[in-house]
This record gives C-alpha cells, sequence and structure tokens, in this order.
C-alpha cells in the first residue's frame, strides 16, 4: 500500500500482516448488516410522517447498508426543548460532580469506540467509501478527540479560577456550557469530526444537537448510541438526521441555539453565518471549519523521490476528499520535470478500487452529484491545461474517478475547491517565489501548505508569509493528529479554534466572573 501514512500512537498498522488478518476477521460479520438511524425527539401532533430512505453504498449499487429517517423541520420546536431542558437541569448541578460526571462518559465513550472498531470501521468502508486505513484512523481520531478534550474539564469548569484583587475581595473566573449547540458536520470524516465537535461541546458543559451529513447518518447515529451506553443521557445528547438546507434554516433561525459548530464548504459557512446574524435574541457564538485551496511548493533542493510519495498521499489519499488535500502542487523549473516523470510513474502503480480490499489506495467519491461536479471541471481543464498523468485502470460500477494531474498557469485559475483526486501543477521560478506566496495568498483560503525544501530560510519565509492555518515542511499535509498537530484554517477556510488544540473547548463555554466583598 503506498499511500500508508506514518504510524501513531493508537490505530493499527496494515503493512503488518497479523494486525490485517485480525482486522479482517473482525469486519466479517459486519459485512452485509444492515443499520437504522432515526431522530429521538418526536411530537406526533406536529409530525408529518417521514419515510425510511434507503441508504446506498459509494461503490456497489446492491449493497443496501441500512435505512434512515430523518427529522422533519415541525420537530425542530420539541428537539431545541428537549435539549434546553437538559442543559437547564444538568448546569444547575454542582459543578464538581457535573464535570466529573463529562469526564467519566467522554473517556468511556472513548473506550466503547475503540472495542466496537470492526463495526464502525465497516460503516465507514460501506456508507462513506473511505479505505480501510482512512476508516482505522478515523476511528483512532475520533477516539483521540474523546480523551483529549475531556483533559480540558479540570481546567475551570469543576472549580472557578482564583483571581488576583485587593485584600478583602474574592475574584473568580468560572467555565461553563453556554447552552445548547447545533453541530454540523460532513461526511468526509462522518466519525472523528462528527464526535470531536459533540466531545468537545460536552466537556464545557452544553447541550448538544448533532446534524450529521445526509451521506452519512448511520455512522453517526451508532456512534450516538454508544454515547448512550457511555452514560450520556438522551436530552443531552441528541442526534438529528435530515437535509442540511432544511433542517439548518430552522435551527439556526432558532434564538434558543445559544452557537453553532460548522464543518463543511465555505458557501454552507457563510449561509449560516446570515442566518445567525439576521436572526433577534441573543448573538450566537460561531465555529466554522471549512475547504480550502491548498499549496505545496517544491524548491530545486527537494528530494524528489520523497516529494512524489508526499504528493501521492496529499492529493490521492482519501480519494482527494479532505480539506486538507493538496490541490496545487509548485515546482521550481529545474526540478519539475524530474518531478512530473517520477509522478507519472508512482500513479500508474496506484490502486484504485474497492476501499473493503486492503490493497486499494484510493476508494469511490462520495456520490455521483460529487463526480459530475468533477467531471465538469476536468472538461474545464482540457481545454484550459495540460493532462501529465492519468490512472487508467478505474472500476466501472461506483463512485470512482481516476486521479488525474493537469498543468496550468496560475492558481488564480482555480475559482473554488474542487473536492476530488485532482491535482493542479503549476511551473514557477526561483526569483518568482514571493509572487507564489502572493497568489496562494489571494485565493482567500488558508488552510494547509507544504514546503519541500533543505533550505531552511526558504521553508522559514513560507512558512512566514503564507497565510494558512497549517504548514508542513518535507513531508505530506494531510492527517493532523489530535494535540500533536491542531487544525484548522484562516480567512475562508475557518473562525478557528483549532480543532485539536489546547483553544478548543474553550470556545464552546462561557466565563462568568464572580467577585464577593469578603
Ligand atoms: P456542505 O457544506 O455541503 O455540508 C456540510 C454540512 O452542512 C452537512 O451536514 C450538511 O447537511 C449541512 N448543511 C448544508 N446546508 C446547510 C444549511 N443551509 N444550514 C445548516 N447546515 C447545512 O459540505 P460537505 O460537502 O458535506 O463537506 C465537504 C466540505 O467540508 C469541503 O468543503 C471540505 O473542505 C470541508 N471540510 C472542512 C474541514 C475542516 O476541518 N476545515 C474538514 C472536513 C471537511
Ligand atoms: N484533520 C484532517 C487532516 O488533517 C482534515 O487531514
Amino acid at each position: 500500500n503506498i499511500l500508508a501514512p506514518r504510524q501513531y500512537s493508537a490505530g493499527l498498522n496494515l503493512n503488518n500482516r497479523d494486525e490485517t488478518d485480525s482486522l479482517l476477521a473482525g469486519l466479517e460479520r459486519w459485512k452485509s448488516h444492515q443499520w437504522q438511524a432515526r431522530p429521538q425527539v418526536r411530537i406526533s401532533s406536529l409530525t408529518t410522517y417521514q419515510p425510511d430512505i434507503v441508504v446506498g453504498c459509494p461503490f456497489s449499487a446492491h449493497d443496501k447498508v441500512g435505512l434512515v429517517q430523518w427529522a422533519h423541520p415541525d420537530d425542530v420546536y420539541a428537539i431545541i426543548d428537549t435539549a434546553q431542558r437538559a442543559f437547564t437541569h444538568w448546569n444547575n448541578e454542582p459543578r464538581p460532580a457535573f464535570a466529573a460526571q463529562r469526564k467519566t462518559w467522554l473517556l468511556t465513550l472513548a473506550d466503547l469506540l475503540e472495542t466496537h472498531r470492526h463495526e464502525l470501521v465497516m460503516l465507514c468502508v460501506r456508507e462513506a467509501g473511505k479505505t480501510l486505513q482512512d476508516a482505522v484512523d478515523e476511528i483512532r481520531e475520533a477516539v483521540d478527540f474523546c480523551r483529549y478534550y475531556s483533559g480540558f474539564i479540570d481546567e475551570g469548569f469543576a472549580e472557578p479560577i482564583a483571581l488576583p484583587g485587593p485584600t478583602g475581595e474574592l475574584n473568580q473566573l468560572h467555565y461553563e456550557g453556554r447552552g445548547v449547540w447545533f453541530c454540523i458536520s460532513p461526511w468526509n470524516f462522518p466519525l472523528a469530526i462528527f464526535i470531536g465537535q459533540i466531545s468537545a461541546a460536552l466537556a464545557a458543559g452544553n447541550a448538544v444537537i448533532a446534524k450529521p451529513a445526509e451521506a452519512t447518518s448511520l455512522i453517526a447515529a451508532r456512534a450516538v448510541e454508544l454515547a448512550y451506553a457511555a452514560g450520556v443521557p438522551q436530552e443531552l445528547l441528541q442526534c438529528v438526521p435530515g437535509s442540511g438546507p432544511i433542517l439548518g434554516d430552522v435551527f439556526c433561525n432558532d434564538a434558543r441555539i445559544a452557537g453553532v459548530a460548522f464543518t463543511g464548504s465555505h458557501k454552507t459557512a457563510h449561509k449560516i453565518a446570515m442566518d445567525l446574524a439576521h436572526r433577534r435574541g441573543p448573538i450566537a457564538t460561531f465555529i466554522a471549519e471549512t475547504g480550502g485551496q491548498n499549496a505545496m511548493i517544491v524548491d530545486s533542493t527537494a528530494l524528489p523521490e520523497q516529494v512524489v510519495k508526499d504528493v501521492l498521499r496529499s492529493a490521492f489519499g482519501s480519494a482527494g476528499q479532505r480539506c486538507s488535500a493538496l490541490r496545487a502542487l509548485y515546482l521550481q523549473s529545474d526540478i519539475a520535470d524530474e518531478v512530473i516523470r517520477l509522478l507519472r510513474g508512482a500513479m500508474n502503480e496506484l490502486v484504485v478500487g474497492n476501499p473493503g480490499d486492503v490493497s486499494t489506495d484510493v476508494g469511490p467519491l462520495i456520490s455521483m452529484q460529487a463526480k459530475n461536479s468533477l467531471l465538469a471541471h476536468i472538461r474545464h481543464l482540457k481545454s484550459h491545461g495540460k493532462v501529465l498523468a492519468q490512472v487508467d485502470n478505474v472500476p466501472e460500477e461506483g463512485f470512482f474517478l481516476a486521479p488525474v494531474a493537469y498543468e496550468i498557469a496560475s492558481i488564480s485559475e482555480l475559482d473554488d475547491e474542487h473536492f476530488g483526486p485532482i491535482l493542479h501543477v503549476i511551473r514557477y521560478q526561483n526569483t518568482d517565489l514571493p509572487k507564489v506566496i502572493e497568489d496562494i495568498n489571494n485565493t482567500g483560503f488558508g488552510l494547509t501548505l507544504s514546503v519541500h525544501s533543505r533550505n531552511p530560510e526558504v521553508s522559514g519565509f513560507i512558512a512566514r508569509t503564507a497565510r494558512v492555518g497549517n504548514v508542513y515542511i518535507n513531508r505530506d499535509q494531510i492527517g493532523a493528529v489530535v494535540g500533536v498537530q491542531p487544525f484548522g484554517g484562516l480567512g475562508r477556510s475557518g473562525t478557528g479554534p483549532k480543532a485539536g488544540g489546547p483553544d478548543y473547548v474553550k470556545r464552546f463555554a462561557c466565563e462568568r466572573t464572580v467577585s464577593v466583598n469578603t
């Protein structure tokens, strides 16, 4: 498997025969299992009957992964009401006891996610089209989020923080939940981001209404069942499957929602920001993590073999369906032909196919709609760029797209994020470096950027001047690790705080100062 990532603390090494055999044996019983997802709260008198929707699989037309029932907008009032009551109840509990309880919930959930790894891996493969390696990493990241965020509950949530003040005055800073958070997640990290948002909101003492992406409700619903098994009360955490535009509109315009945590496209983030800005009542907190137009800059001192390995992983890993994925590869002209030649050869080795096979490097896209949108972009590139390399052998059934590399003249030709295995290659001269950075910054996105250079002055200059949230030097640019590489972008790529970073949980909390004249 030529896209195998570096090894992290937890997870599985799929290059190890014993670990792979044990994983495959554990997956066997979930190969034809069917799951179900339904909203928890319903008021029958208000609810219009919602039919079950069959959840398909992105790479096999015959696979029925399960059934999902979407929430109806008429249910939203009751859903928020339930969450608000739960918040009031738990927020009135003694602080140390509630804090200890939340910590236990999150740590137990982390353990349960690990013990249910085989089921969750298979769900990620069959519902989201994740490769085995990506699915294993997805569970690892969800577990890491629960454990990492639970560690922040001790920082001001259980006991207030004492502040300095004059004699005769006691000043204390209290952290507590804001109220009801509406968490909206994307399909490309259907477990990790879904759980990441929820675990941070719960850690800070909030009630949570979580709306998963339409394409991946089953994984989300199963994760929430595990949260209940970990002890999280049903009223404090509700999973609400359904249409983003329809439900999002109703939830985001309801003044009882104290905060919205959103991960998805920048267009949806703008729409939500508008809804929140126009509603009456309390001002909502908004966290948005969106897409990128991510570049890699390779100068003539770079090691071409290392560059190609990192390009493959960054551009084509997860079929390019990562916000962090490499979109624009800048090659200094002295080294460009050599890198392109090696890249062409390496792309020929990529295995595109069934994501449940250990040998697969690149799985399917999430939907036919996604494929059609990328094909439209490829048609545009055919008339405006030059094809450098294309993978030939791609299955007919399923939403597969052959990884492809095109040479273009400038990143400014890319109007928006193209969310798939399409790499754009741009040549530059050494003296053009400041202009390269300017062009990248002018996209307005600012998520990831990598540099391949053995010259610390060059990498230092780029790291300083490129306005992006995550810079990677002499390595790939995907797979940020919780607590190690806090992740998130600037500008059109997001508001911060960084997921998996030390400031994330606190953004879900409200701060209150109590001053006592003693
Ligand atoms: P999307 O914006 O279409 O949908 C994301 C979520 O928003 C889904 O749950 C959807 O149902 C919901 N939604 C849609 N319209 C809504 C509305 N009007 N109100 C409220 N919710 C609404 O994005 P997607 O296609 O699911 O995900 C891919 C995008 O996510 C890419 O742009 C990718 O770069 C980005 N992403 C960013 C990060 C990050 O950490 N920065 C991580 C993963 C994905
Ligand atoms: N956090 C994910 C990555 O770094 C999106 O690839």
